[in-house]
């Protein structure tokens, strides 16, 4: 289970501050346990960890499988919670490189070996229309499958992206109907009506999970199984963490929310989430999206940003070290990172580094983690480590029931309502006036 450190934090706060929370938590927990908080017809996420749906994880798996065989790419047309889990999961659970099959060009359809897992790619979610362009000029000669994921099937950054890889399908494949997999509401939206002229295969959104917490439905599953990854391992960890996370005693996604809030109001309001292992990059990112939706409203909540260190430390080292003093960081780390690279002895140590030679590369991302959490904190900054066991489907899935888990509490604990994001509205209305809708 995810383990916290707050060692680096509570001595920040007034002694006893998180004890003194503790009333606070438990009435915002049980919120979510009993849905009787604000916004709870979305809190469909814990339904479905507390009733599995095995034979959807078989279907998933099975139109995994086809892919896994007749695909070179899929192309996943999504934005923010459409698109943010998939990508997170997969960058983390995939080599940083692919190795590259030996040509065959005697095989029909598919170039890549058979089951190697297709490349996913993902697009539908910005308006560069350079992009599009390359990305189409990309997918020449390639076996192309389509997953549209777009819970409204409005938003204009996923269906205008949709209109013009549609035509494209159409051009190139006879079967393209067949090629496409649409991800949406049970009944509404534009998505369901063009599968009145064409059979898409549909998987369904359901009506009371959000997008950012929907990773666990088949708008995180089919991407990620088709990318190779053990979806069972993956949903199965998140099952065992709502399991786990259900006491309000000892909670450490509670004890998490409650120091970011008492941090908050003592002036922190900034969060960065820092991750060493390059690969947990993109698990900032649906984070953040989880985060700055779900508390960013009604003047409060605190802004989530993400740094890879040590890669940033040489960029926003020194603001962490020394600027504003607002920002808490968390830092995301791993106990087995799989980094068991040893440092040679060289004869000549020339290049002076003969003082780590017998280390590994773990035992270095180590050193620059304690030396630059000791740093920081020293520099004024809370220090919160998020601690899992290694980058596996079953402690992935574990990471982000718990910070699901621990954002809804916090939620309320802001008083706001975390599961709706009406800001996000605005900015589309403004863009919709321009473009003359
Ligand atoms: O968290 C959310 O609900 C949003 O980020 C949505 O996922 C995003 O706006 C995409 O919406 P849709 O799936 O309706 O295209």
């Amino acid at each position: 289970m995810i383990r916290l450190d707050d060692s680096r934090a509570l001595d920040m706060l007034d002694d006893g501050a998180l004890d003194d929370l503790q009333p606070k938590l438990t009435d915002a927990h049980q919120a979510v346990l009993d849905k009787s908080g604000a916004g709870s017809d979305f809190l469909g996420w814990r339904d479905l960890l507390t009733d599995p749906d095995d034979a959807l994880l078989e279907d998933i798996e099975t139109t995994a499988a086809h892919l896994r065989r007749d695909a070179d790419v899929l192309l996943c047309l999504g934005i923010g919670g459409s698109y943010l889990g998939a990508k997170a999961v997969i960058d983390a659970l995939t080599p940083y490189f692919k190795k590259t099959s030996p040509a065959t060009p005697d095989l029909p359809g598919k170039s890549d070996q058979p089951d190697d897992p297709p490349e996913v790619l993902f697009a539908g979610n910005q308006t560069s229309g350079a992009y599009l362009r390359e990305l189409l000029e990309s997918l020449e000669g390639k076996s192309v499958f389509v997953n549209v994921i777009s819970k409204s099937g409005t938003t204009l950054e996923t269906a205008l992206s949709f209109r013009f890889v549609r035509q494209w399908m159409e051009d190139h494949f006879e079967d393209a109907d067949d090629r496409i997999i649409v991800t949406t509401d049970p009944e509404k939206g534009v998505l369901n009506t063009l599968r009145d002229e064409h059979p898409y295969k549909k998987y369904v959104i359901p009506r009371d999970v959000g997008g950012r917490f929907s990773v666990m439905t088949p708008v995180g599953l089919l991407p990620i199984a088709a990318a190779g990854i053990d979806i069972r391992s993956f949903f199965y960890g998140a099952v065992s963490a709502c399991e786990e996370l259900k006491d309000a005693e000892d909670n450490p996604a509670l004890q998490y929310a409650g120091l970011r809030y008492l941090l908050l109001e003592e002036g922190y309001d900034v969060d960065v989430l820092a991750v060493f292992e390059p690969k947990l990059r993109s698990i900032g990112g649906w984070w953040q999206q989880l985060m700055g939706e779900s508390e960013g409203k009604d003047g409060t909540g605190l802004f989530p940003a993400v740094v890879q260190y040590t890669t940033d430390l040489h960029s926003l080292g020194q603001y962490m070290q020394d600027g504003q003093r607002i920002v808490l960081e968390t830092f995301l780390m791993v106990e087995d990172d799989d980094g068991d690279l040893t440092i040679p002895q060289s004869e000549d140590n020339l290049d002076g580094l003969n003082y780590v030679a017998g280390k590994t590369m773990s035992d270095v991302t180590r050193g620059a983690y304690e030396g630059t959490a000791q740093a920081h904190s020293d520099g004024g900054v809370p220090i919160l480590s998020l601690w899992m066991d290694s980058i596996d489907p079953g402690p992935l899935g574990e990471l982000l029931y718990f910070f699901e888990h621990a954002v809804a509490v916090s939620g309320y604990l802001l008083g706001v309502n975390p599961f709706n994001q009406p800001g996000v509205e605005d900015y589309k209305r403004e863009m919709f006036d321009r473009l003359g809708k």
